[in-house]
């Protein structure tokens, strides 16, 4: 039996993974932050060596986009799980011959292409949180040239607050909802990229970049739109634009993924609706 070893599966990637692997033939290892704390160099080492898995799929990393675009100890954190640990694990995994997998995101795009992005269009990251995981992307194949970096974007799932579960409260609330129409992605369901990664990629273990997301890109306020539909609350999601958010770190307008080397995953709408009708 394969051993996987799955970082961050108390995170909302992470725990989909860890729901679509528990009952498949794979022995799956998942330390949680108490078990192994992963900014420590020797502990994330001395795991891997005592443990020896054929799989790593890193889903832990630094995601507060706004916080580390200004903060000089956020950046740090920043650096140090999604570019330090990257590499240390593209290294390890090469040394033990164990296959691994990262992620990565949209937000290694500036947005201006104006269409879809394929894994061979040329990043460049216009905010802190994207240039950190552009040089993890660059690190992980530097170190290990059999390593898969799956860019993904917009992650909606079960057992974590997310854009789907945050704009279904406040649709139950009296709280007014505004949500932007000038950022256009690709929302993408946890559990339909936990199930390829069971399914396809566990079997078939492509290397380099790909591009992995739902298809039927959007905008935020779209998204909204598709929630309230389900929802069916007769709530107004009133339209802004994202200089009305003052956020600390700006979001590539258009950065929508497509792949040239595999087929998009189902509508996001069919996935939104199993999830809301069967977690929400
Ligand atoms: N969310 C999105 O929309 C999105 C979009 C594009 C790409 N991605 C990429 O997808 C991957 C997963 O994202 P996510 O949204 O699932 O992340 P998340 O929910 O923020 O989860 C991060 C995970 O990392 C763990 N972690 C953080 N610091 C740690 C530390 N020092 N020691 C041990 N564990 C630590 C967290 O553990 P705790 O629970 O203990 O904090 C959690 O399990 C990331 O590479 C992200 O860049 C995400």
């Amino acid at each position: 039996m394969n051993k996987v070893l799955l970082l961050g599966s108390t995170g909302l990637l992470g725990s989909a993974i860890k729901q679509v692997f528990l009952p498949s033939d794979f022995e799956l290892l998942v330390p949680d932050r108490s078990e192994l704390e992963l900014r420590s160099f020797h502990q994330v080492a001395d795991y891997i060596e005592d443990h020896m898995p054929d799989v790593i799929i890193n889903c832990a990393g630094y995601n507060l986009v706004d916080q580390c675009e200004v903060e000089e100890y956020e950046q740090v954190l920043a650096e140090e799980l999604n570019v330090d640990l990257v590499m240390q694990l593209a290294k390890l995994s090469k040394k033990i011959n164990a296959y691994f997998i990262t992620f990565g995101s949209d937000y290694v795009f500036d947005g201006k292409k104006g269409q879809a992005y394929i894994e061979s269009d040329v990043p460049n990251p216009i905010n802190y949180y994207g240039q950190t995981k552009l040089r993890a992307e660059i690190q992980a194949l530097q170190n290990n040239d059999k390593a898969l970096i799956i860019r993904t974007s917009w992650l909606f799932g079960p057992h974590k607050n997310n854009f789907v579960s945050s704009i279904y409260k406040k649709l139950e609330s009296d709280n007014p909802v505004a949500v932007v129409t000038d950022q256009t992605g690709c929302p993408t369901y946890t559990l339909d990229i936990a199930n390829y990664l069971l399914n396809t990629v566990l079997e078939e273990k492509p290397s380099g970049v790909m591009h992995l997301c739902n298809d039927n890109p959007v905008n935020w306020h779209q998204f909204a739109l598709a929630i309230e539909e389900l929802a069916a609350t007769g709530k107004m999601i009133e339209a802004i634009s994202s200089k009305d958010l003052k956020r600390l770190a700006t979001r590539p307008e258009c950065s929508i993924l497509s792949s040239e080397r595999i087929k998009p995953m189902r509508n996001f709408k069919l996935a939104l609706q199993e999830y809301i009708t069967q977690y929400l």
